[in-house]
């Protein structure tokens, strides 16, 4: 309780919602004042917080975060909002998981960042959050810990960055990284043409321009309806960009007084919208782990076969790479943007569903125009159907009874029903080394297993999956193969690749028991795969097994390794997931 208020200190009319700041700014008490003291060292006064909502920025620029360079000043466009509509902007920086440098992968630190959200959120005056991510698990991460805390928040995508180019040709993030590295390992550049690639493949603050993690994760903020129509979409370093930011800003002071929070938003409904968009763009593997552990924390049960359904529904219409053949987000952006693709497939969606603005899903996009067909296609001439396996397939069998998933558009037709034999690598050293030998023993019909490479074993899940096809084929023309990992792979990959087999090997899943030459066939069409092992065998090697030593001894990696969920349940901590424990609450004195 805010207790008795000295005169002067709080100006809020008798009706209005009490603010949660006000348990740190308004009473008479010794702690209050050393709030409202120390806020006065800031240079602030009482002006600055009297009957006004504080807003919490969580910022996750850092300097070595590429993809979040341009946060540091857009963060003062945010707070410009925050002080037109009456807030009180303080930034809150947030660990910062930038894809390209972390080890062993950002997503060990994903439910890190989404700790230290809640617990920002929690433990400091809070009454609204504006959210700043976008590089991949900074957007789930956020907003895992805002879902749990569940004050008024919006998200503040950091929009991709402009196209790649080299020689006059268009780069993509990630997918003409692997493209011009075979390239060279076949001999087909030369290392000077190498390091050009390398130059012009990321020229801009902003995140990647494919339809990799980061783009799938912020449309399926937007789609759920925690961003401003359309924020997803617009590139990073376009004033459109700077004008989002600005309008998140004045519009959080907005929602905090409406008390608009994620619980409202984050529905069941609102997750299977998010879902629909991410299919309908061609989404990252990567959106199946992030969207099951976002609605688990809202209490909602989604699990695979949600993503199946959908996949068998919703063609993919976003014509962008690597499942699209040529365009990049900046053109999507200039086709029309998510809004535009929403309102293509809003047969697809449940139009009722409220949004930040306030208003609907179906209010928000029902005037959004595509400006170019064949970068958002129309829905009859899809850049790929569900019939064939959709954006993302699940398959279940023996070698993983818990299910793993592919991207059936993104590969060779031919791999859809496949058997071959294994060649199993139980760490990534090796099969690095063995890739490389010129004499391996594989053909291109050959299974590629990489296993121990899960939430645990990995640690963190990296992303492993697209194991590089042997040198000894590249030579030969081979560009495919049938490849198979609890691992994940980075959304810009592509490929046959079969990833996130749970349970994990490490932890003993049957894909613990593989052996090289040991067959196994794959079904899109019957979402079905299986490893050729008599039960009698398995249970002989199951017998064999031995557990691998802990990834860590002591720190955060410890606490990861003894609460994280295997991939179908999201990767989250035990520990956060909803159903655990007493929710929530404000803290104690
Ligand atoms: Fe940051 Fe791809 S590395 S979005
Ligand atoms: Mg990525």
């Amino acid at each position: 309780d805010a207790g008795a208020r000295p005169p002067g200190l709080t100006a809020g009319e008798a009706d209005r919602p009490r603010l949660r700041s006000e348990r740190w700014f308004g009473p008479a008490d010794l702690r209050s004042f050393g709030h409202r003291s120390r806020a006065m060292q800031m240079g602030y006064d009482p002006k600055d917080w009297e009957g006004k909502p504080v807003i919490a920025i969580l910022n996750t620029w850092s300097d070595i975060n590429p993809c979040h360079m341009h946060f540091r000043q857009r963060v003062e466009d945010v707070k410009r909002g925050v002080l037109e509509a009456g807030g009180f902007p303080m930034e809150l920086p947030a660990i910062s998981l930038s894809e390209n440098f972390m080890k062993p992968t950002t997503m060990l630190y994903r439910n890190m960042l989404a700790m230290e959200s809640e617990e920002l959120l929690r433990s400091y005056p809070a009454d609204g959050a504006v959210l700043m991510g976008g590089c991949d698990k900074t957007t789930p991460g956020l907003l895992l810990g805002a879902t749990s805390m569940d004050i008024p928040a919006i998200y503040v995508p950091a929009g991709p960055m402009l196209r790649g180019n080299w020689q006059g040709k268009t780069l993509g993030s990630g997918s003409d990284s692997w493209k011009y590295w075979d390239k060279l390992r076949a001999g087909e550049i030369t290392r000077e043409d190498w390091l050009g690639v390398e130059a012009g493949i990321a020229r801009s603050a902003g995140t990647c321009m494919t339809m990799g993690t980061a783009s799938t994760m912020t449309a399926v903020a937007e789609a759920i309806g925690l961003s401003l129509p359309g924020a997803s979409s617009i590139p990073a370093v376009d004033s459109n960009h700077i004008r989002m930011a600005k309008t998140s800003g004045r519009r959080i002071v907005e929602m905090v007084r409406e008390d608009l929070k994620p619980s409202k938003i984050a529905t069941r409904a609102a997750f299977l919208n998010a879902i629909a968009v991410a299919m309908a763009m061609g989404c990252s593997t990567n959106a199946i782990i992030h969207v099951i552990a976002m609605a688990r924390r809202a209490g909602i049960d989604i699990g695979l076969d949600d993503f199946d359904r959908a996949s068998r529904e919703v063609p993919v219409i976003a014509n962008v790479r690597p499942t699209g053949t040529t365009y990049l987000m900046e053109d999507f952006y200039y086709a029309g943007g998510i809004a535009a693709l929403m309102n293509r497939i809003s047969a697809f969606l449940d139009l009722s569903c409220l949004t930040v603005t306030g208003r609907t899903v179906g209010e928000n996009i029902n005037a959004a125009k595509v400006y170019d067909d064949d970068v958002i296609r129309p829905l009859d001439k899809p850049v790929f159907t569900g019939e064939a396996g959709g954006a993302l397939t699940v398959l279940r069998g023996n070698i993983a009874p818990d299910g793993c998933v592919m991207k059936p558009a993104c590969c060779d037709p031919k791999f859809h029903r496949h058997s071959g034999p294994a060649l199993v690598f139980d760490d990534y050293p090796s099969m690095k080394r063995a890739i490389e030998d010129e004499d391996l023993d594989v053909t291109e019909n050959h299974v590629l297993v990489l296993r121990n490479a899960g939430p645990l074993g990995g640690p963190g899940m990296p992303e492993w999956g697209m194991l590089p096809i042997p040198k000894k084929l590249i030579r030969q023309g081979v560009r495919d193969m049938l490849r198979l990992s609890d691992a994940r792979m980075s959304g810009t990959s592509y490929g046959a690749c079969i990833l996130h087999v749970a349970p994990e090997a490490y932890v003993g899943g049957p894909l613990a028991l593989l052996k090289t030459g040991d067959v196994i066939s794959v079904d899109v069409e019957a979402r079905s795969i299986s490893m050729e092992i008599s039960e009698a065998e398995l249970e002989r090697r199951r017998a064999d097994w031995k557990a691998p030593p802990p990834r860590y001894e002591r720190g955060y990696g410890w606490m990861a390794a003894h609460h994280i969920v295997q991939a179908d349940k999201g990767c989250d901590f035990d520990f956060l997931q909803a159903d655990f424990g007493a929710p929530v609450s404000e803290p104690a004195i």
